[in-house]
């Protein structure tokens, strides 16, 4: 059995011994919840690729305090360039949903890092996720708080429904803010470039003066890869998904499923809402692109629940989050496309 704790500053305290002792800690972000162990110990760190399933090729992220990142990443590999890159980042977006690619010290397990000589590292704006860190003493590597390849977590309940038994406890900090995951930038890259797009856009970067690129996805498998997390059947639920233009093809794709005996699930806006009465089953995720991010997860898995075999969503602008959403819901789409 995994413990589902609320948060209170008694039960993060006796989280953060579990994590010093080598368990295993699922806790909130303002992305998604991780799953947290001892970032410094190779035991702890296989007990994530265990619990979730993960291929070992697919390296972890480590949570750190603010101005913590060199505890975890050697400066002294960076170049004088790189290392303006790290300070001018960390000082915009940290904490933050931003990931940063860099050079690995040591004593990070080679497991962590799938055997690349990078680490990538985050310092996450969430309060729990921070008094985890701080109370542990330990940088925490922690990935999405999902078995691997499915839908990650937004909620306490996704963890437990993932990954109950497998896990010693779950702390529950309610829905997270963001709802996808960080933005994992690599500064080994000149320019440097967006290996997975996430809650910092391309334009905050540029504001911030970073002139970085999107890489395209990839669907390696076998070695380590610059970005193994883009695999293409990443965060896929069970169903279907299948993105329309606009919402007159999402009613015709309808129709064409009913009629074919298909049971369909729709996910959908307010706006839509208004032409989809009548229909079932259907989530609707707000309105606005922070809504739809914020919302999407629990959508894909709630619809997927109720045992339909196709989800139907319309595309969203590729502004803002809008990447980051595009980028999920190809994924998801990926996975019965793959096979
Ligand atoms: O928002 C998030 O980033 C969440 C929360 C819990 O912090 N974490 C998360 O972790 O999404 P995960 O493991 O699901 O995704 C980690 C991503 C993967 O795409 C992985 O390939 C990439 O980060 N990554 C990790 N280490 C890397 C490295 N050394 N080089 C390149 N990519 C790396
Ligand atoms: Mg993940």
């Amino acid at each position: 059995m995994t413990e589902l704790r609320p948060a209170t500053s008694d039960a993060i305290e006796l989280a953060a011994a579990i994590v010093r002792a080598g368990g295993l800690v699922a806790f909130p972000t303002e992305t998604v919840y991780g799953l947290g162990a001892d970032a410094a110990s190779a035991k702890a760190v296989a007990r994530i690729f265990e619990a979730k399933q993960r291929a070992l090729n697919d390296p972890l992220i480590v949570h750190v305090e603010p101005d913590r990142w060199s505890t975890v990443a050697d400066a002294g590999r960076l170049t004088p360039d790189q290392r303006t890159r790290v300070d001018r980042l960390a000082k915009a977006f940290w904490p933050g949903p931003l990931t940063l690619v860099l050079p690995k010290r040591a004593h990070i397990p080679a497991l962590l890092s799938a055997g690349l000589d990078t680490v990538a590292v985050r310092v996450p704006d969430h309060p729990i996720a921070q008094a985890l860190i701080a109370r542990s003493g330990c940088a925490i590597a922690a990935p999405s708080a999902n078995r691997f390849g499915h839908v990650s977590p937004t909620t306490a309940a996704h963890v437990l429904a993932d990954l109950n038994g497998r896990i010693d406890w779950v702390l529950d900090g309610g829905p997270t803010r963001i709802g996808v995951e960080s933005t994992v930038l690599s500064l080994l890259h000149d320019p440097p470039r967006v290996l997975r797009p996430g809650g910092v856009t391309l334009e905050m970067l540029r504001l911030a003066g970073i002139a970085a690129v999107a890489q395209q996805a990839t669907t390696h498998t076998g070695d380590a890869q610059p970005a193994p997390g883009m695999l293409a059947s990443h965060y896929a639920p069970r169903a279907a998904v299948e993105i329309l233009a606009d919402i007159d093809q999402l009613l015709a794709r309808h129709e064409a499923h009913l009629n074919a005996g298909r049971r369909c699930g729709l996910l959908i806006t307010n706006t839509q809402h208004a032409q989809c009465a009548g229909r079932h089953p259907q989530f609707v995720m707000g309105e606005s692109i922070d809504d739809i991010a914020r919302a999407l997860y629990a959508g894909l898995r709630a619809l997927d629940d109720s045992g339909v075999d196709v989800i139907l969503v319309t595309q969203v602008q590729p502004d803002g989050l809008g990447l980051a959403i595009r980028d999920r819901l190809a994924r998801a789409a990926a996975r019965r496309a793959d096979g």
